[in-house]
Parts: C-alpha cells; structure tokens; sequence
C-alpha cells in the first residue's frame, strides 16, 4: 500500500473536537457542552501591547528557539512567586506554541519507540496522541472513584520500559484537583525508579472550594526529573496564539532544542509579545472568571444531581468540567451524537478519554454564561432522562 499514512498514525484517534463540531454544525441551535474553552478574550494590556508591534523589521524574524528573553524572564518571575519553582541552575523555561507542543516536546525528548509511558485514565486525548505518535506506548492506569490518583496501581504499571509518569491538576476531563501528599508522591516515585514526572498545570488558577493549587516542580530535588507545563490558553483567554510554556531539567535542552528548532524555529513573536503584557497583568485578571465559573459549576452540579436523573457526578474541584457517568447501555459516540441531534446539547464522549468501561461524558462550562449554562444542563437532564429510558 504505497500512499497510505504510517502504521503509527493510522493507530492515533481521530481529533473528536472536529467531528462533535460537524455535528453542532448540522443542528443549528444546539448549546455547547463541547469544548474546553473560556468565554472570555485576553486582558485589554495584552491586545493593546499589539499596537507597538511590529515596531521594526527584526519583528518579522526569527527568534529565539526558546522564546524571547524578556518574556522568559517574567516567566522565570511568576514561577518562583507562584509556583515556588526555581529555575536557576537546575532547569529552563523553554515557551512554546501551548501546552500541547510542550507535552509533544517532552515525550519526544524523553521517549524511544516502544518506551512506555504512564497515563492516568480518563486522559487527556492530547496526551495519549503525542504518546502514540512518538511511537511510544501509553499504560493507562485508571484513578479511583473519585477521580484521585491510585499510587498503587501506578508503581504496579512501572516496567523497564517506563521512562515518565504523567499528571493533569486541575484534570481534563475529571475536573479532578491532586492534593499536594498525592502529587509529592508520584513524584518521589519517579525520583526512587529514575523516570519523569511530567506534571500538566495548564488549569492551575482553576480552582474552587479553596482547594489549592500543587506545582511537584517545586518540591526540593524534584528538577531534575520534573517537566512542568503551563498555558495562556485558559487563564488569560489566549488559546488561539498558542502559547504556553515549559520547565524542563537542563539535561533536557540538547533534546527539546533539537525539537522545537524542527517543530516549530521559534514560538511565534506577536504572540510572545501579547503573552508579555497579559502575564504583567497576572493571574488576577482571571479570578472573577473563575468566580463566575464557580457558580456555573454549582449549577451544573445541581441540575445534574436532582433525583431521577440517571447518572454519577464525581466531585469535581477545578478547570472547569464534570465527567458524568451516564446510566445507558448506549455507547458514549451514540449517546452524544443522539444529544446533539435529539436535544440540541453537546458533550464530548468519554471514550476519546480512554474511558471504555461504562458510557461517560465530558460536560464542560467554561465558555458558558449563567443562561446558556442553565438552558444547556436542562436540555442534558432532559436528554439523558429520554434516551436511557
Ligand atoms: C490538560 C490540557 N493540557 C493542555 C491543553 C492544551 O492547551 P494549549 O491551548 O495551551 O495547547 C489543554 C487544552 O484543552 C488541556 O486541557
């Protein structure tokens, strides 16, 4: 078969996000559940920081393959402030075109073909593709009932082969929030059986209940087998610039800038310099969004909980979706497509989460305001109490 794709990536999923959207698409009116966006743009600084560029012609060259001086420093800044990492010396921050190039960075850094790298389940479908694409293989191992880390079942995943563990906190899909005892202890394990800890912090100001927010970055002697990643993505409503960045150990660099000099030259300029001015404004510019976005949680939570409606919602303290165990014999692909079709409500099927026992959902609200939110888990309730009949 002389022109069909590689073996590797025929074995990748298909990017669900497309294939719900053509769905929403063919069903005008339909509330979305869907995506993992926020309602809101960038902090006014930050669009108004496009006005000053391109102020001359090194502008519209090429930069640095770890991203531009001043914004790597306001990183450095916010990381030791906030994050209690301290990168001098023992690691770097390398920006990069959002935490999904920085995940893709990460397992190709640290990765062979046939490598194994561990996934708690549900996943982030992002992360299992980058695996599978790398040529390495996801072990998933699955969280307990309430979303939390099995530290038991990830040592017993661990083989030779292994070479990272990876953590989401806040969690995609789960909304899961990993306190620090858990997190300190994922990452002392890969310390004692030399592997990574690839911890994923893209929702880290999401956060509700007080719970709060645990960089494993930051525990001492954790840099040299830590990769933390991060995103503008969420916190400043940044997605389409794509910029993010990354914590990486030094011995690391040689690798990720062999990558990201292939992947990608250099993080794109214009949006370093939105990043810059939305990152001088900081992380309270989004905390009435994650007030407001609490609110919506409860509601969501509340709707979905009320009596007859057939389905488990697990506590969810951070980013912004629930993972709802529906009470159906229909597979989860059926149950959304039927959603968006029959009741004009999107949700993404738990299967693209590697969630293959039971028919899952992912709700998302984070791009909802109180009237849509309300009307949306409506049309949910009605819709899961009609086609698990
Ligand atoms: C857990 C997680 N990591 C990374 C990303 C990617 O974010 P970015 O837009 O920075 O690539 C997302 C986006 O939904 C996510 O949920």
């Amino acid at each position: 078969m002389p022109h069909t794709q590689s073996r590797r990536l025929a074995k990748v999923q298909t990017p669900i996000i497309p294939i719900v959207s053509r769905w929403i698409a063919q069903t005008p009116g339909t509330v979305s559940l869907g995506q993992g966006v926020v309602s809101y743009g960038p902090p006014q600084e930050a669009v108004e920081a496009l006005h000053g560029f391109p102020a001359s012609p090194s502008d519209h060259r090429y930069g640095a393959v770890e991203g531009e001086a001043p914004l790597v420093a306001a990183i450095e800044g916010k990381l030791l402030v906030e994050n209690g990492i301290d990168v001098s010396g023992v690691s770097r921050v390398v920006v990069t075109a959002g935490g999904n190039l920085a995940f893709m960075n990460a397992i190709l850094a640290v990765t062979d073909p046939g490598d194994e790298v561990v996934l708690q389940v549900p996943y982030y479908f992002n992360h299992e593709m980058a695996v599978e694409m790398a040529g390495a293989r996801v072990v998933p191992v699955r969280t307990d009932a309430d979303c939390q880390l099995d530290l038991t079942a990830i040592e017993a995943a661990i083989t030779p082969r292994t070479r990272a563990i990876v953590t989401v906190s806040p969690n995609n899909p789960t909304g899961a929030v990993y306190p620090a005892v858990a997190l300190r202890g994922v990452n002392a394990l890969c310390k004692a059986r030399g592997i990574f800890h690839i911890h994923d912090e893209v929702y880290e100001y999401f956060t509700y209940d007080r719970t709060p927010h645990f960089s494993p970055g930051s525990i001492p002697g954790a840099a040299a087998h830590t990769i933390s990643m991060y995103s503008f993505s969420k916190a400043y409503g940044l997605a389409s610039w794509r910029m993010g960045y990354m914590v990486i150990p030094e011995g690391l660099w040689e690798a990720v800038n062999k990558i990201q000099d292939t992947l990608l030259v250099c993080p794109p300029v214009v949006s370093q310099h939105v990043a810059l001015a939305a990152l001088r404004v900081g992380r309270s510019y989004c905390a009435p969004h994650v007030a407001r976005l609490d609110g919506m949680r409860t509601l969501m939570a509340a709707a979905l909980s009320q009596s007859g409606v057939p389905c488990d919602v697990p506590t969810a303290r951070g980013a912004f979706y629930y993972f709802v165990k529906v009470h159906s014999s229909l597979d989860a692909m059926t149950l959304t497509e039927r959603l968006i079709r029959e009741h004009r409500v999107a949700v993404i099927p738990g299967t693209a989460f590697g969630a293959s026992q039971g028919c899952h959902i992912r709700v998302s609200y984070g791009a909802l305001d109180a009237q849509t939110a309300q009307e949306g888990v409506s049309r949910l309730v009605q819709g899961l109490r009609e086609l698990t009949r």
